[in-house]
């Protein structure tokens, strides 16, 4: 406990030692050997091809169906100026990524917050919204590993989603940085793959987690027509996305470096949610917590009236960063907050937490 370096539980990104820092230094030589003029040039503005010809397999599906943009954030972006007018209603899960929610305020949609359960959204109580005659544009999902609340979306629940955007006529965003990054449990297959061609889903991922953050490559695979609409946006917006980044993605993930990447990536996630895990169930024990399968994050819920402010005032106070549970939602989640376990060896994991624990403590002693 006399180690008083900063321990930061709050940012959703990968320490450094598990980013394949060689391995993306030859593939940047190797693209830029095989193909400095494409790398060069402004390019094609749906994004480089060899990238897009990797994600068409990947996905079997045209190449129409596709665009890479600069990170996967810019793809939601251009999918909710071409979609969502103010007024809009657009679904989300409630706790959900907090930039979601501070994209769609910007554009003044309406935003009907659905609680998340254990294994994904509410769908019931989406249905009944849906029978009593709310009208969504679109439903922004984060099926696997969520962000904040770290659980995954149950077969039957994806089912009953592609169900309901079929009878309501809405988009599903099916938002899926965090796949890839499955270490326990059973794969489940996307909305995008579930529903077939004629699905109204429009799927995003990212190498921010597979390759690393700094990287900015992200995509979305979607009908046609939306796609195409969203290729002009991107095209007036900026010519076309960072080829350079897109064409070193493209060799590292031609030449399978990316596999590599990923294990190592998933080992050291596995270890750092066993720490947390850990961590949390002897330090504090009133923490209540959906184990993640996978991904970054971990959300905690402390006993109802705790005080969430005053708790991460304590925690910065001992050097320890998390991020508020009332950032990821529109009411609520004053005695909750997340974790995110991907920057943080289990050493200091350990010490983090026993400092929150430690913070948890002086405020229930200062209540009672
Ligand atoms: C759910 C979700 N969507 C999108 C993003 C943005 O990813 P990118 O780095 O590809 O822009 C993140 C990043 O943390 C995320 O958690």
């Amino acid at each position: 406990m006399a180690d008083l370096t900063n321990i930061s539980l709050a940012r959703g990104a990968p320490s450094l030692d598990i980013v394949a820092v060689d391995e993306l230094r030859a593939a940047a030589d190797r693209a830029f050997q095989r193909d400095p003029g494409g790398m060069c040039a402004y390019g094609t503005s749906p994004g480089y091809t060899r990238l897009l010809e990797w994600l068409a397999k990947k996905y079997e599906v045209g190449p129409q169906r596709l665009i890479a943009t600069n990170g996967s954030m810019q793809a939601d972006a251009f999918l909710f100026d071409t979609l969502i007018a103010p007024g809009d209603v657009v679904v989300v899960e409630a706790p959900t990524y907090d930039r979601t929610l501070l994209a769609l305020r910007k554009l003044g949609a309406e935003i009907l917050a659905i609680p998340l359960e254990d294994d994904g959204i509410d769908v019931e109580t989406l249905a009944g919204e849906l029978e009593s005659g709310k009208r969504p544009r679109l439903a922004h999902i984060i099926p696997n590993f969520q962000n904040p609340a770290g659980c995954t979306l149950s077969l039957e629940k994806r089912r009953r989603l592609l169900e309901l955007s079929r009878e309501y006529a809405f988009t599903i965003f099916e938002d899926d940085p965090y796949v890839e990054l499955r270490f326990d449990g059973e794969q489940q297959p996307t909305m995008l793959e579930l529903g077939g061609d004629d699905a109204d889903v429009v799927y995003a991922s990212s190498f921010s987690k597979t390759v690393c953050p700094g990287i900015r490559v992200g995509y979305l695979v979607g009908p046609s027509d939306k796609i195409a609409a969203i290729r002009k946006e991107a095209t007036e917006t900026y010519i076309s996305p960072n080829m350079v980044a897109q064409a070193i993605v493209a060799e590292f993930c031609d030449s399978g470096a990316i596999d590599g990447s990923i294990a190592t990536v998933k080992a050291a996630l596995r270890e750092r949610r066993d720490a947390t895990c850990d961590a949390l169930s002897r330090h504090l024990p009133d923490a209540r917590f959906v184990v993640p399968e996978g991904g970054y994050f971990l959300w905690v819920d402390l006993p109802e009236g705790t005080d969430g402010d005053a708790l991460f005032e304590g925690a910065k106070d001992r050097g320890v960063l998390f991020v508020k549970g009332t950032d990821f939602l529109l009411d609520g989640g004053e005695s909750s907050f997340r974790l995110a376990y991907s920057a943080v060896p289990p050493d200091q994991i350990e010490e983090g937490i026993a400092r929150v624990a430690d913070a948890y403590r002086e405020l229930a002693g200062a209540a009672a």
